[in-house]
């Protein structure tokens, strides 16, 4: 029996991951956050005096990412996200981490029946076959508000302006880039947290699960 997926896309902060992580143990599937992959990327490109925004650089650090040692503390800062999307434009890097996450999704760990996979092109490029596929959205400012409630414990200057200005930027650089661009795929369901709570939103998307 092949492998079932469920693909969970939308815009940054909209409420993909915890709703990803919470289906993956309810349902007892491993669960994958392909942004992190984006992210490493970019950090090793950083991490290597390096430009986010060149070509070769981010070539580089895609060929030789290890999944398996990704430093999960330090992929999450602003600047780290803000290089990720650049570096995600790349149609190198997407070819390179495309592999490495359909390779996922065929093969879960041991003992997993599949897997559920946040990202942005999840649901339309990396598993277009996918079981159950969800777009999950929410309001800009209630994604600004979510983001900035994460980062400001480690950056007590920071206002929710910025974080807003940060993540139109990143939006508009995934939405509009010729490679992978983030889309609702024709076939997913929409889910808009922004007038949810985070139970609510879990409970919803189990909802849409269920029904298929
Ligand atoms: O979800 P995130 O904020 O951790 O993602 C970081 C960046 O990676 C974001 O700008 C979009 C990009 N990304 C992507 O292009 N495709 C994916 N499947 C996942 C993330």
């Amino acid at each position: 029996m092949s492998a079932l997926v469920i693909a969970i896309d939308g815009p940054a902060a909209a409420g993909k991951g915890t709703i990803a992580k919470d289906l993956a143990s309810k349902l007892d599937l491993a669960y994958l956050d392909t942004g992190s992959l984006y992210r490493a990327v970019a950090h090793a490109v950083i991490l290597a005096g390096g430009d986010p925004a060149d070509d070769a650089d981010a070539a580089r650090a895609a060929e030789t990412l290890d999944i398996e040692a990704i430093d999960q503390t330090a992929i999450r800062t602003r600047e780290v996200g803000t290089a990720a999307s650049l570096v995600a434009a790349k149609p190198q890097v997407r070819a390179q981490l495309l592999e490495t996450q359909r390779r996922i999704a065929k093969n879960p760990p041991a003992g997993k029946g599949g897997v559920v996979m946040d990202g942005r092109d999840i649901g339309t490029v990396v598993c277009p076959d996918a079981d159950v596929k969800l777009f999950v959205t929410a309001s800009d400012d209630a994604r600004a508000h979510r983001r900035w409630l994460e980062l400001v414990k480690s950056d007590p200057e920071l206002t929710q302006a910025q974080v807003l200005a940060d993540l139109t930027e990143r939006d508009r650089r995934d939405s509009e880039r010729a490679t992978s661009p983030l889309v609702q795929a024709a076939d997913a369901t929409l889910l808009d947290t922004t007038n949810l709570s985070i139970e609510a939103a879990i409970q919803a998307a189990l909802d849409i699960v269920g029904r298929r």
